[in-house]
């Protein structure tokens, strides 16, 4: 039997061993997903604190309630690799200073995998990279070790497409793209990722996978910028540009709705169109709209604490004596996920100018560690009292678990972000 055969039947018997390596927002969803599909499921982790709250039965991710699967327990001891018949990538792929691609955590496990590795894997990629990453990085470090991709091991691009706290789809129902190496490859992945996934969408190289998902993400970044940059012209004008986006969102066709907002967050959105913006400097070719896109949606949070400071000027109180609470601190609504969230640079910003700065956020019990900011601050409880002492809030993510109505009793000034408050009022200002 040829390796992929070999394969194939323990796919098919569900007597493969899945490795998962990176054990975060992507990875954690799939571990549990292949084990509840009936896989024996290893997760792979470089942070020992995340190995032992899995392996307690503990979730440190507050969309994921029950992470006790039988079949599933985490390691750090990467020389298990070679007990799993799939290895698959999760880790992160950040920007550099420079905002250019970070690869370091894949060519980090990448490294970490690659001794243990032996004929008759799968190696699949699914954080998001530019295209020719798993070509260029992952193939000749799988090959240094005398394995032939395509015939030894079985190496494929997956992109993931996790929508954390969107209630009508999960890892299973999410179709999945998968590019392959080689044509044997591509028959390897489709059948491993079929196993646990309803429909597996395969594409023609690990190049047009890695692209697919940037053109998914690039899509949203610029999309959202179109939308953020008709809100400030809209605003000049003094029209609503939430009351525009609705009437125009009853066309039925030809016109998607996107909303503005506070800016852009999250790991996906503002950090992966500029992996193809780099990657096509290299092919001699400008993605434009990538780099307005951003620039627009990055100077939203300045613009909005333009717009917070003249709304406290017109009350007759200066930005740098002013106590002002934050309402939702996660990059979008309904979850705990703070990366990149615009929120936390508006907090910045305001610290910056003197302001005294509080937060109040149902999902972020306590303002967490992060890279670049750091706040010793607590949710504020939301008593009409508290609300009252501020004289502004700032709504930055509209979570479905505020009460709005009696937040509008309760405040002084606020500014929202999100379109929350349809109706114009003395104390909302929209920004
Ligand atoms: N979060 C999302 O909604 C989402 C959606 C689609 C795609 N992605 C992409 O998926 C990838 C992973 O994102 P995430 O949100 O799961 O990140 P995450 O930060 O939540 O998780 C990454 C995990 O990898 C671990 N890790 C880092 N280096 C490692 C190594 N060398 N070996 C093993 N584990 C290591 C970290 O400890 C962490 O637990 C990124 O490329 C991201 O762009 C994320």
């Amino acid at each position: 039997m040829s390796a992929k055969e070999d394969l194939l039947a323990r796919i098919a018997a569900k007597s493969a061993v899945i490795g998962i390596c990176g054990l975060g927002y992507v990875g954690l969803p799939l571990s549990l997903r292949f084990a509840a599909a009936g896989f024996r499921v290893i997760g792979f982790d470089i942070d020992a604190a995340k190995v032992e709250a899995l392996n307690a039965g503990r979730s440190y991710i507050g969309h994921i309630k029950d992470v006790k699967a039988k079949g599933f327990a985490a390691t750090g001891d990467f020389a298990r690799a070679k007990e799993a018949d799939a290895l698959i990538i999760c880790v992160p792929t950040p920007l550099d200073s420079r905002r250019e691609p970070d690869l370091s955590f894949v060519i980090g496990t990448v490294e970490a995998l690659a001794p243990h590795l032996r004929a008759g894997q799968i190696v699949s990629l699914e954080s998001t990279t530019y295209p020719g990453t798993t070509e260029e990085e992952l193939r000749p470090r799988i090959e240094k070790r005398g394995l032939k991709v395509g015939t030894d091991v079985f190496l494929v691009f997956s992109p993931e497409r996790e929508d954390p706290g969107n209630p009508d789809y999960d890892t299973r129902s999410i179709p999945k793209i998968c590019g392959g190496s080689t044509p044997d490859c591509l028959e390897a992945g489709v059948a491993l990722y079929s196993a646990a996934i309803d429909r597996v969408v395969p594409v023609s190289s690990t190049r047009a996978a890695e692209m697919t998902k940037l053109l998914e993400n690039i899509h949203r970044a610029v999309n959202i910028g179109l939308v953020n940059e008709m809100k400030v012209v809209a605003d000049r004008m003094g029209i609503d540009i939430h009351e525009v986006i609705r009437a125009a969102a009853t066309k039925p066709f030809g016109f998607v709705p996107y909303w503005p907002g506070p800016g852009f967050g999250g790991h996906c959105i503002p950090i992966d169109p500029y992996y193809l913006a780099w990657k096509a400097k290299q092919h001699g070719v400008e993605a434009r709209f990538v780099e307005l896109a951003g620039e627009v949606n990055r100077a939203m949070p300045l613009w909005v604490i333009g717009k917070l400071e003249a709304a406290l000027r017109e009350r007759g109180i200066s930005l740098a004596r002013s106590k002002v609470l934050v309402l939702g601190i996660a990059y979008k609504k309904n979850v705990d996920d703070t990366r990149e969230s615009p929120a936390v640079e508006m907090m910045e910003l305001l610290a910056a100018r003197g302001a005294k700065v509080a937060y109040s956020d149902p999902h972020v019990a306590v303002f967490p560690r992060m890279r670049e900011h750091k706040f010793d601050l607590k949710s504020v409880a939301l008593t009409s009292d508290a609300v009252a002492s501020y004289d502004a809030l700032l709504l930055a993510t509209n979570h479905d678990a505020f009460d709005y109505k009696a937040l509008a009793r309760a405040a002084r000034l606020i500014v929202d972000t999100r379109g929350v408050y349809l109706e114009p009022a003395p104390n909302i200002v929209k920004a």
